[in-house]
């Protein structure tokens, strides 16, 4: 992928994202993260190469299509997004508003929601006079409000506190084991550590995928399985004892006086 004229900032790069998985993107500053999310959820097109959508080609789907297939995936964008004139209830409950459902079918589950992500008082501000932090966290329940199949979220702990950052994985963590695929775009690496999930990280346009720390830690106690099976077959045969050779002068059986009984 590249912008314009520049040079192309992803390369070489394939992956899926299986139904139900949850990931991990990191790499530094400027590495691409959110250019690969944006292709992801297809505000951005690849210069090159292929993206399959929900098992369809990006490329040749209608245009009339992307809508509702949008509506399957929720996104937390790096710089939140939020629409200043709505407040914070009506931010969250956009997307369940959009899909027609109707404001007293859903105003308790916002409400709880919004009191988990501690807004519990801030629903009837403006986005515009919250602090960084608590902006994201209401970008975060529009996200997640609708159990999309999808989540895309960029820096999601960016501006909250460590305590904050766990509380949010948390939601994300529940929010996978209802079904919904996951991927998080992040620097913070105490983050990383506290699931057991693949980590993809890019560097230099190039995209390295590790396996989550469980299936690492097998596939070490199998190699190391097969390592000693090995040794063990190389080994040379342990001798078997022997047989007691009666013309071996060293046997104290041989009789070295020719064997004349008096
Ligand atoms: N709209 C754009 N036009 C031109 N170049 C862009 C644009 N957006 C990003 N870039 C360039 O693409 C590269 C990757 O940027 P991207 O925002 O994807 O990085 P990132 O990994 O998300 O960084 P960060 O961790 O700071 O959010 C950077 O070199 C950036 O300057
Ligand atoms: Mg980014």
């Amino acid at each position: 992928m590249r912008y314009g004229r520049g040079p192309e900032i992803l390369r070489d790069l394939s992956f899926d994202l299986p139904r139900g998985s949850f990931q991990f993107l990191t790499g530094p500053s400027g590495a691409g993260k959110t250019s690969l999310l944006r292709l992801i959820y297809l505000a951005a097109k690849p210069s090159r190469g292929l993206i399959s959508y929900f098992g369809r080609d990006a490329a040749t789907l209608p245009r009339n299509e992307l809508p509702d297939l949008r509506r399957r995936v929720g996104v937390v964008f790096q710089e939140f997004r939020l629409l200043g004139h709505m407040n914070v209830f009506d931010n969250v409950a956009l997307p369940l508003r959009v899909a027609g459902r109707k404001r007293q079918d859903y105003a308790e589950d916002v409400a709880e929601l919004l009191a988990w992500v501690g807004l519990g008082e801030k629903m009837n501000a403006l986005p515009a006079t919250l602090s960084g932090g608590e902006q994201q966290r209401v970008a975060i329940a529009r996200a997640v409000v609708g159990q999309p199949e999808v989540l895309i979220a960029d820096e999601p702990t960016g501006n909250v506190d460590p305590e904050m950052g766990m509380r949010l994985l948390r939601l994300f963590a529940e929010l996978n084991k209802l079904g919904t695929t996951i991927i998080i775009a992040t620097h913070d690496l105490q983050l990383v550590r506290m699931l057991d999930a693949p980590v993809m990280t890019l560097s230099n346009g190039h995209l390295h995928i590790r396996p989550p720390r469980s299936e690492r830690l097998r596939m070490r106690e199998e190699a190391e399985a097969e390592a000693e099976a090995e040794r063990v077959s190389a080994a040379p045969a342990v001798a078997a004892p022997r047989t007691p050779d009666p013309d071996d002068p060293s046997n104290p059986d041989t009789d070295m006086t020719g064997g004349h009984d008096d």
